[in-house]
């Protein structure tokens, strides 16, 4: 039994249907700070099977040791965690209470339980601004706001751990720019408020719900001018977590990992090709670059490839093509 933390959300939502694909049983603790259990009967729709989840935090000692004593937990999928860069920079003890102490609480639980298989959700955020692409795992890391500095604290935490301990399995996981939704248009990113990111941004200016895109900048050192990034369909990303477990149930050992395509796009880029999958126009303007903001982020991918034999399978016209559809099934 895998216990997947934050499965209600954009990401652990979607590896639960790769997890039941792949033949694993799952149980769900997510707090629904950020998501609704609406989207656990959409996986039980998408899977045809029942979905065991219970309401509850990370952070509560009592939660956790329940659910470890009621279920035989093999591995734990980590996704619970706050994630959002700028609200990070007003509300930090959030986010350290959320992603540190809700991690720490987390793995005490499993060393309790005597579970020490770990896949954990991390970011290229923690590359900085200075490397050159594609960035591969071994480049120095440096972070610029308190959401960064969170993975980079937990992922010293997991360090330390498996140092401490041989007997830990982990797989430290660097997403790069997830985006896309299940191709049955029932599961996808819903942002409360207004999108901090580029692609449901995109869809909701398809949906007429905003006016324009804002683009940030066009003075990059890339051939259109726009920012670079290596936007991943989220169903690769929920394939490579499966591909993460299967290697960590062969390997005592502890691993840390990009997922991306290997392969940048432009703002340009995603928005010419979501006019393309969507035949709506999509009204831009160009406005000044964003504080801080990195111009060309791309993943190096060797190293998927070669321990978990993860490649991402689906491309940009594929991730546009899913936004929209979930976009257009379910309005805002
Ligand atoms: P999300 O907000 O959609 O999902 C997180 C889930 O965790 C939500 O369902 C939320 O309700 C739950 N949660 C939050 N705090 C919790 C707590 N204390 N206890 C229990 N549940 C809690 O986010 P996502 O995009 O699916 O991201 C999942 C993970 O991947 C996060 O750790 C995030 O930092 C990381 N990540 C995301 C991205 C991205 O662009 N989406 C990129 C890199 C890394
Ligand atoms: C992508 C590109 C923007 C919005 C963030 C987090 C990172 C990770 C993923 C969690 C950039 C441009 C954006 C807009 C724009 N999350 N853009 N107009 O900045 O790569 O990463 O999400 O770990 O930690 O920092 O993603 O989608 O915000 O931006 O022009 O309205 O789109 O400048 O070039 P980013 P993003």
């Amino acid at each position: 039994m895998i216990l997947v933390t934050g499965g209600a959300g954009y990401i652990g939502s979607h590896t639960c249907v790769e997890l039941a694909r792949a033949g694993y049983e799952f149980v769900v603790l997510d707090n629904f700070s950020n998501s609704t259990p609406v989207v656990l009967e959409r996986i039980e729709r998408i899977t045809g099977q029942p979905v065991r989840w219970h309401e509850g935090d990370i952070r509560d000692r009592a939660t956790l040791d329940r659910i470890f004593a009621q279920y035989p937990i093999s591995a734990v999928l980590h996704f619970a965690g706050l994630k959002a860069v700028t609200e990070s920079i007003d509300r930090p003890i959030d986010y350290f209470d959320n992603n540190v102490h809700g991690s720490i609480a987390l793995v005490g639980a499993m060393e309790r339980a005597g579970c020490k298989t770990l896949v954990f959700s991390s970011s290229a955020t923690v590359y900085g601004p200075e490397q050159p692409m594609p960035v591969a795992e071994s480049a120095p890391l440096t972070v610029s706001n308190p959401y960064g500095r969170t993975k980079l604290v937990v992922e010293d935490l997991l360090y330390e751990l498996s140092r401490s301990d041989p007997q830990w399995r982990i797989a430290t996981l660097r997403y790069f720019n997830p985006v896309g939704a299940h191709d049955s248009g029932l599961i996808g990113e819903s942002p409360v408020g207004t999108p901090s990111n580029l692609m449901p941004l995109v869809c909701q200016v398809a949906a007429g719900l905003r006016p324009a895109v804002q683009i940030f900048g066009d003075d990059y050192p890339s051939p259109d001018g726009t920012g670079i990034r290596d936007f991943v369909h989220v169903m690769d990303l929920a394939d490579g977590h499966v591909a993460a477990l299967a290697f960590l149930e062969r390997n005592q050992t502890h691993i840390v990992v990009n997922l991306g395509t290997g392969r940048g796009a432009s703002v340009m880029d995603v928005i010419k090709a979501f006019e393309r999958l969507s035949g709506r126009r999509i009204p831009y303007e160009i406005v000044s670059r964003r504080t801080a903001d990195i111009g060309i982020s791309f993943a190096d991918v060797s190293l998927a490839n070669e321990l978990l034999g993860w490649v991402a399978k689906r491309d940009l016209d594929d991730m546009c093509r899913d936004a929209w559809r979930w976009q257009s099934a379910n309005g805002q």
